[in-house]
């Protein structure tokens, strides 16, 4: 009955494991660094945890991700085998994307990015754009919060497109599934967003070929994971017009190193990993809930497939 939580700032351990302790006052939690015996510890509650965190914890029943994907777990060398991952998931992370996905494909829609340069050049140009039922918006990843912005984007009125693994039915959107069908998933698409996991086959994903694929002056939105995207075959894009704009919020290394070009490129926004961060209040009564259905049933929904990689 002992959960060790693990994130990499000692305050945030301590603030995510007091939020556990108040909601299973019959638990013993421990930030991982101060566990007093290892082989009680049946659950970990983890983001980014490093190399080898979970090794001494032989009667794992089961490793929480507080967060919606796993390849932080996965990127763990020593990971004790098949153990169940539970992702901490719901409609909190959902509406947190939702938001972010909104703010950034109305941005690039409605060209904010040259209004604003416009505007520190005091610069009156009146850019007409093309309403939102003529632009093509291409999300990559229908999971809980793909589909959940996808069908937001139609709400709104945009032409939407999305790309799934397996066959989705989404109203508003025009879906399509597997490899053979990205190309044409890509072409005509004027903003890209990006919610796939990261995995063997979408590492890299967002690289020229993707780009060259999309209508010319396209915008790029990466909220999954930094490794999807070649980050020199988005400058050289940018460079050559093919890509007008990008957001990022994640990136290969985080933080973003200060010396980045990213940092200061005209056309890229920067966002410090916070399109959709649970935080401590709302996602210990998830991972509580989680674990304690876990416990009872030896299962729970949000059960990751660690073979498949999300
Ligand atoms: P999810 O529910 O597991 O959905 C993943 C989606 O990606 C599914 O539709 C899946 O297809 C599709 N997919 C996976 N591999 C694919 C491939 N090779 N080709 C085509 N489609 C593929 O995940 P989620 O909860 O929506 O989260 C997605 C990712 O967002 C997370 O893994 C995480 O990395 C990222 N994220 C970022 C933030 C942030 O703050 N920036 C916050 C939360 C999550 P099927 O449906 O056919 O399986
Ligand atoms: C955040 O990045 C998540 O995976 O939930």
């Amino acid at each position: 009955m002992s959960i060790a939580v693990s994130l990499p700032s000692s305050d945030k351990t301590e603030w995510w494991c007091q939020m556990l302790r108040d909601l299973m006052p019959d638990w013993n939690i421990y930030p991982i660094d101060k566990v007093p015996d290892p082989d009680a510890i049946t659950y970990s509650v983890v983001w980014r945890p490093s190399t080898g965190a979970m090794t001494p914890f032989r009667n794992l029943k089961a490793i929480v991700s507080l967060g919606a994907g796993i390849d932080h777990v996965l990127a763990d060398e020593k990971l004790p085998e098949d153990v169940p991952i539970i992702r901490t998931v719901g409609t909190d992370l959902t509406q947190r994307m939702k938001e972010y996905i909104a703010l950034h494909v109305l941005r690039h829609h409605r060209e904010l990015p040259q209004i604003q340069a416009n505007q520190a050049a005091h610069v009156w140009d009146q850019i007409i754009v093309p309403p939102a039922p003529e632009r093509r918006v291409g999300i990559m990843g229908l999971g809980n919060l793909g589909a959940a912005a996808a069908q937001m984007l139609a709400q709104i009125g945009f032409n939407v497109v999305g790309w799934s693994r397996s066959p989705k039915t989404i109203t508003g959107v025009t879906t399509y599934a597997g490899d053979a069908s990205f190309g044409t998933f890509l072409d005509g698409t004027e903003i890209l967003v990006c919610l796939l996991p990261l995995t063997d086959s979408t590492l890299g994903i967002l690289n020229a070929d993707t780009f060259n694929r999309l209508k010319r002056g396209a915008s790029v939105i990466n909220a999954a994971r930094g490794p999807h995207l070649v980050d020199r075959d988005l400058i050289e894009a940018l460079s050559s017009g093919q890509i007008a704009a990008a957001t990022l919020d994640v990136f290969h290394v985080e933080p973003l190193s200060k010396d980045h070009p990213f940092w200061g490129h005209p056309r890229i926004t920067v966002t410090p990993h916070v399109a959709s961060m649970i935080d401590a209040p709302t996602g210990s009564k998830i991972v509580a809930k989680n674990i304690r259905t876990f416990e009872e049933t030896g299962s729970v929904a949000d059960l990751a497939d660690a073979k498949r990689g999300y």
